[in-house]
This record gives C-alpha cells, sequence and structure tokens, in this order.
C-alpha cells in the first residue's frame, strides 16, 4: 500500500479547470464542438447566456450563429477564466455582441425573461446541487426558452489498443475512487447520463438528448496528445488507491513517450469518448 501511495502522490493530478487544460480540450474538440453548437439551431438575434464560461470559447462559437443582432453573455465566477475570456476577444470578429461577467450560477445578475437559451458547457458535473442551479435559469429564460446541456459520461472512454481487461480495471476502479473519495469541489465524471433525467425533473418540456462520439486517430495534433494524455493520468490518478503498482505503471507508460509501450503515435491507436447535448424547452 505504501508503494502504490508513493505512485499516487508522484504526478501532480490534471486540475480540470484550470485555463491551460481549458485551452488544449476545447482545441482538441474544436471541430465536434462546431457540430454540436450547429445542431442547436441559434438564429441571428437569439439572446444566449453561455454559464460558467470559464475562458469563453463556446460563446465565441455561438456568437457565430447569433451575430449580427444578436448578444452572447458569459458567467463564471473565476476571474483568471473571465478575464483570458475577456482578453482573448480583442481579436474576435463578433467582439460587439459578446460581454463577459464575473458571476455564480446560481445568482444570474439578469432580469426574469431575458434569454432564448441558456448553455451550459462541461458545467453541470460541478454543480453541487443541479435543481437549484436549473430553477435559477428557468427565471432567466424566456418563455419557450430552452436550456443545453452539454457533457459528457466518463464511463464510456477507449484507449486503444490499452489491454481492455487493463482499461476495464482502469475505468471501475476510477469509480470506486470517485464513490470512496467524493472530489473537491464536486465533480460528477458521469452526469452525462443524468442530464435527460434531470433536465426532465426541473420542469423542461420537449426534452431530447444528442449523444455525440468523438474519436481522435494518428497523426494526433499536440494539443490533442496531451488532452488524450492528462484525460488518461487524470483517470489513473483517481483510481490509484484502488489498483496495483503494477496496473499503474503499466497504464502511465502508454502515455508517457520515453517508454516502448508508448501509444499515441500507433497506426492503430484509437481513442474514443461520448459526450452528450440534452436540451429541454420551458
Ligand atoms: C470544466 S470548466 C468548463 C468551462 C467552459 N464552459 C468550457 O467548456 O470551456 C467548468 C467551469 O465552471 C465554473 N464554475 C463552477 N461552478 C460555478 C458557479 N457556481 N458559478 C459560476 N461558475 C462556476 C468554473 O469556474 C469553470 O470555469
Amino acid at each position: 500500500m505504501a508503494a502504490v501511495e508513493k505512485l499516487f502522490q508522484s504526478k501532480k493530478c490534471l486540475e480540470l479547470t484550470s485555463l491551460d487544460w481549458l485551452l488544449d480540450h476545447h482545441k482538441a474538440k474544436e471541430q465536434e464542438r462546431r457540430q454540436m453548437v450547429a445542431g442547436l439551431d441559434l438564429k441571428p438575434g437569439d439572446v444566449v447566456l453561455d454559464l460558467a464560461c470559464g475562458p469563453g470559447l463556446w460563446a465565441l462559437l455561438m456568437a457565430e450563429k447569433v451575430a449580427p443582432i444578436g448578444r452572447i453573455i458569459g458567467i463564471d465566477f473565476t476571474p483568471d477564466l473571465i478575464e483570458y475570456a475577456i482578453k482573448n476577444l480583442e481579436n474576435e470578429p463578433h467582439r460587439d455582441i459578446i460581454e463577459f461577467i464575473e458571476g455564480d450560477l446560481y445568482f444570474i445578475p439578469f432580469k426574469d425573461n431575458t434569454f432564448d437559451v441558456v448553455f451550459f458547457g462541461n458545467t453541470l458535473a460541478y454543480v453541487t446541487d443541479p435543481l437549484k442551479a436549473l430553477e435559477e435559469q428557468k427565471r432567466v429564460l424566456k418563455k419557450g426558452g430552452r436550456l443545453v446541456a452539454k457533457d459528457f459520461d466518463g464511463a464510456i472512454i477507449i484507449f486503444h489498443p490499452i489491454d481492455v481487461y487493463l482499461s476495464l480495471k482502469v475505468l471501475t476502479a476510477t469509480a470506486r475512487g470517485l464513490k470512496g473519495n467524493p472530489l473537491q469541489p464536486r465533480f460528477d465524471n458521469f452526469v452525462g447520463r443524468k442530464m435527460h433525467g434531470l433536465l426532465l425533473k426541473a420542469g423542461f418540456k420537449d426534452v431530447s438528448t444528442t449523444t455525440y462520439a468523438i474519436s481522435k486517430t494518428v497523426p494526433l495534433k499536440p494539443e490533442t496528445k496531451r488532452y488524450i494524455a492528462g484525460n488518461a493520468e487524470w483517470y489513473v490518478k483517481t483510481a490509484a488507491p484502488y489498483l496495483s503498482e503494477e496496473d499503474v505503471c503499466q497504464w502511465r507508460a502508454h502515455f508517457d513517450p520515453t517508454c516502448d509501450e508508448y501509444i499515441l503515435d500507433l497506426e492503430e491507436f484509437y481513442f474514443c469518448m461520448v459526450e452528450m447535448v440534452t436540451i429541454g424547452t420551458l
């Protein structure tokens, strides 16, 4: 156990809301994110709230759809991320219709019936009281407005050609690790499957869920490599207390470019995960 504890401590755990991670994550999936935004059926003139917008990257994609007369408001409670989002607007063609504000998603600083769409991008996983958060969004949504929740489900993830048995052990141990030792701040790695029911419970109508498979093969861009390796490290770090030292080392070797077992340049490499977009109408 002592050796596993040492391994558990040996790599810095990925900070899933850090700016670097969010930028890599976005660049790695920009094409798929564009597809998801296209599926939202946003219209010129729509007023959209990008909730917990982080560095504001979804806002830029949505602005292309609501321009030239719509508006996008991004809100996040992390000052550094809002600062980046504002600075990053400088060279954006649609900067005049985008605004970023520091704030809390439980207390939206807008009056009732303001928004056509409220968009939660990779955020519900962090929300301690999702129903309370959705009540606040119902307040600021216009009648007939739409709530969009976009997230992923971490139980469905493939890092091929890692041995399937090792992969399933890591995924199972991750679920065990999260259950036995819930992360602070809260993070629900399996929120994707719950969003459909959550929107129904919150009283939204015409709830529908579209599932997207995100797959990556070689050659991988540097940001995609960092994203996939970072993800793999997050899993094994979370799972480590319930894995053998050998399993942890074997897993890590697959993502270490100095090891023979490195997989991110192999022709047969295949990464896949699923993301969900759930939409409900008020
Ligand atoms: C994984 S990041 C997603 C950021 C962005 N939506 C994206 O997809 O790039 C989660 C974000 O939720 C924000 N957040 C979490 N709880 C919040 C709250 N109560 N109010 C506002 N922002 C919150 C964090 O600051 C962080 O930027």
